[in-house]
This record gives C-alpha cells, sequence and structure tokens, in this order.
C-alpha cells in the first residue's frame, strides 16, 4: 500500500550518512516533514539549517533505550530505516561486541522502530515503512558475511511484514543498492572498482525510496542490470554465482572494502 509524501512526517535513521542525506532532501522537496536522525550532532544540525522543517533528533540505534525513545509519543507516517553499519570483513575479525552492534544498528533497530510505530500507521489506516537492505541482503560472498546476515535478515523481514499488512492501508517497501559512488560507505572505503562494474549514486536510492513510499512495491533494486540479475539469480543458483563472482576477483575486492571501512564497525 503506497502513502503520500505532502505534510507525512518521515522518520529517516542514518541522515547524516551519504544515502541518507539524499533521502532527506528528496522527501524534504517532496514537501515532507522529516525527522532526521544518527549519531553525528552537528550533521544533523547543518542539514536542519539548510532544509528548512527538517527536525534534528539524536539517537544510537545500538542503544536499546534510545531506539525506543525516538519515537515514543510520536506519530510518525512513514519509516525509512536507513542507518547501518558496513560490518565488512571475516567473521573471526569481529569482536563479539562489533557482531552485536551490527545486528542492532542493521536489524534489530529497524525491527523495533517498524514494531514501535505500526499500531498508530494500522489505527489511521495508512503508513509505510521502507527498510535500506542492500544487493549483499540477495547474494552473498567470503569477506561479508555478518554484513550479508543483517542484510538478508533485513529482506526476509521486509518481505514477511509486507504481507503481514495486506488489506491494512500499510505497506513495507526494501530496496537494494548496489554500490553506490560519490558518497556513503563504499565511496568512503576509497576502494576503486574492476573496470565494467557499474554504480549507481545516493540520489538514484533516495528516488527509489520516494517510489516505494508513493507507489508501493514490495522490493526496489538500485543498481545496473548486470549486478541486479546477479543477485537474483543467487535465489536459485547460489553455486554458480559464487564461482563466477570468484573468478571474477570478488574476494580481493570484500577484503579491500572492509580494510577501507574497518573505521565504521
Ligand atoms: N553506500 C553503498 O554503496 C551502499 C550499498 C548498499 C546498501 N547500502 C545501505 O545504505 C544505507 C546507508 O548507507 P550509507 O552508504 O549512507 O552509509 P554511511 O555514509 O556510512 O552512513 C551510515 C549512517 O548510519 C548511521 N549510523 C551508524 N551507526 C549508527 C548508530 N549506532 N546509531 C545511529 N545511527 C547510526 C550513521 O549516522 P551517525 O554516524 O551520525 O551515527 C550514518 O548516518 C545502509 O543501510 C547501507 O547498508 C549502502
Amino acid at each position: 500500500m503506497a502513502a503520500e509524501l505532502q505534510q507525512s512526517t518521515v522518520l529517516v535513521t542514518g541522515a547524516t550518512g551519504g544515502i541518507g542525506q539524499a533521502i532527506v532532501r528528496a522527501l524534504h522537496a517532496r514537501g515532507a516533514h522529516v525527522i532526521a536522525s544518527g549519531r553525528n550532532r552537528k550533521a544533523l544540525e547543518d542539514l536542519a539549517r539548510e532544509l528548512d522543517g527538517v527536525e534534528p533528533l539524536v539517537a544510537d540505534l545500538a542503544d536499546p533505550a534510545q531506539v525506543a525513545a525516538l519515537v515514543f509519543g510520536r506519530r510518525i507516517d512513514v519509516l525509512v530505516a536507513n542507518a547501518a553499519l558496513p560490518a565488512s570483513g571475516r567473521l573471526e575479525s569481529f569482536t563479539e561486541e562489533e557482531i552485536d552492534r551490527a545486528l542492532d544498528v542493521n536489524l534489530r533497530a529497524p525491527m523495533q522502530l517498524a514494531r514501535t510505530l505500526l499500531p498508530g500507521m494500522r489505527h489511521r489506516g495508512s503508513g509505510h515503512l521502507v527498510f535500506i537492505s542492500s544487493l549483499s541482503g540477495k547474494m552473498a560472498s567470503a569477506g561479508a558475511c555478518v554484513y550479508n546476515a543483517t542484510k538478508f535478515g533485513l529482506r526476509g523481514f521486509g518481505f514477511a511484514l509486507n504481507e503481514e499488512l495486506r488489506g491494512t492501508g500499510v505497506g513495507a517497501t526494501t530496496v537494494f543498492p548496489g554500490f553506490i559512488r560519490e558518497a556513503g560507505m563504499f565511496a568512503d572505503s576509497g576502494v576503486r572498482l574492476p573496470r565494467g562494474v557499474g554504480t549507481r549514486t545516493p540520489a538514484d536510492v533516495a528516488r527509489a525510496v520516494v517510489r516505494g513510499i508513493e507507489k508501493g512495491p514490495a522490493e526496489v533494486d538500485v543498481a545496473p542490470r548486470p549486478l541486479a540479475y546477479g543477485a537474483r539469480m543467487f535465489g536459485f543458483a547460489p553455486g554458480l554465482v559464487t564461482t563466477v563472482n570468484r573468478r571474477l576477483g570478488s574476494e580481493p575486492l570484500a577484503d579491500a572494502i572492509a580494510k577501507g571501512q574497518r573505521e565504521k564497525r
């Protein structure tokens, strides 16, 4: 089910990041009242100064009490659960705390925010939930198992929840970006992709979010066709797709990205 953006109140998590800022701008341009959340107070206040009416709200989504406080007593018409940690790297390079933080921010927080906001949306018979997953939520690879776990989890959650909401006037859309250039966690890693591997922009992801809210598809890919089709094929031939990816150099690429993202863990 789709929702109207004009004059809706939209909560965007991860609003300080490369993709989050583009989402906030796109929603603001559609006339939504945007609540922009993240941990970086200065970045949120800069965004609010630039975009009239954007409301900054600081919260650490690794802390369950702050997740609950973020939405307590607020009317929110649309949730865009965008915040995430890259959580890239091989399993044995993680501490127990790092795994917990990745699960909390990438998976637990979107689930709890959705659970808390749904009764109000159901009561009003309108509203929408958007979950930003990744092509890593459809296709697993060496060097990204923790991130894969969180993003596959978010895919299952978003799809099943959309089914649960059939006929209520409320819907859920899960968005699957591939490699995003210009800004965000991949661009920040400083890694150059092999020739021929295409990218999309934060503005493309923002457009997909707007389409998700206004038209209500269950899933939207934001990637060049070969990558998006490869990720879909993984669903029925994972061994074959993984062998092809490995031969194309996916393992050293994943290791380089993990090295470039280490400080965000
Ligand atoms: N960039 C890509 O190529 C790409 C590809 C596929 C999917 N995605 C997905 O797109 C979404 C946005 O990623 P991005 O590229 O914009 O990454 P980014 O620039 O690293 O931004 C990540 C955002 O998450 C927030 N965040 C991280 N830890 C948090 C915590 N403990 N509490 C609250 N907020 C937290 C950060 O805010 P603070 O630092 O202010 O807390 C920041 O706003 C993510 O879900 C990511 O998995 C990105």
